[in-house]
């Protein structure tokens, strides 16, 4: 099935400090706006990320899955945006959360949560589906993961669902604030890729 939510509400736009970034801006209500982005690759590929190709972003070409690792400085997204990039083929989002929407998720009881495992590559398996086990201790506002449905594949649109995180068009799958699963037929919380912090403001996932 088409991912159509990859496709929905988006249009190119300039942005401070990227030359090639997509971004959600919370702050602006109704508005989706999306610029292609890859800061640096590392792992022996020199080549910037070209712009991302919406219909084909699941056909990844060889070079791009070449790339093991890629470098984000996340110093320009703004409090409530996000933007995505590209990694092994795959989006990943990264988002700098609002103290409401770290609260939001704080609050919520791991009872609650129909996938109770946090899915962080960079902690132990099966740690509990804590905010805090979410994101990188310190640097709560900002999370990072896979932009791909648990469910089927496709890509939640951000700033959309019942909990104020993604939404999965495709079959109706609701992500909060921290991308945990709340509800929808998605198996699991969207995955937290390996990454880590080369700076304060900068980060080298995979
Ligand atoms: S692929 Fe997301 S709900 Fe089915």
């Amino acid at each position: 099935m088409p991912c159509s939510g990859w496709i929905l509400g988006r249009r190119m736009i300039s942005a401070k400090g990227y030359d090639n970034v997509s971004t959600v801006d919370s702050t602006q209500e109704g508005r989706r706006d999306f610029l292609y982005i890859a800061t640096g690759a590392v792992g022996g590929v020199g080549a910037v990320l070209a712009a991302w190709p919406f219909i084909d972003q699941m056909n990844p070409d060889a070079s791009v899955l070449a790339l093991s690792s890629i470098e984000v400085d996340l110093s320009p997204i703004e409090e409530g945006q996000s933007i995505t990039v590209k990694w092994r083929g795959n989006p990943v989002i990264i988002r700098h959360r609002t103290p409401k929407e770290i609260e939001e998720s704080k609050q919520v009881p791991i009872v609650d949560l129909p996938d109770p495992e946090a899915r962080n590559a960079n902690i132990a398996d099966g740690a509990p589906a804590t905010d805090e086990n979410r994101v990188v201790d310190g640097k709560e506002q900002y999370l990072v993961m896979l932009g791909v449905c648990t469910h089927l594949g496709c890509v939640p649109i951000g700033d959309a669902g019942d909990y104020n995180g993604w939404f999965c068009p495709c079959h109706g799958s609701h992500y909060d604030t921290a991308g945990r699963i709340r509800l929808g037929p998605a198996p699991e919380n969207l995955l937290v890729p390996p990454f880590s912090y080369l700076s304060d403001s900068k980060i080298r996932i995979g």
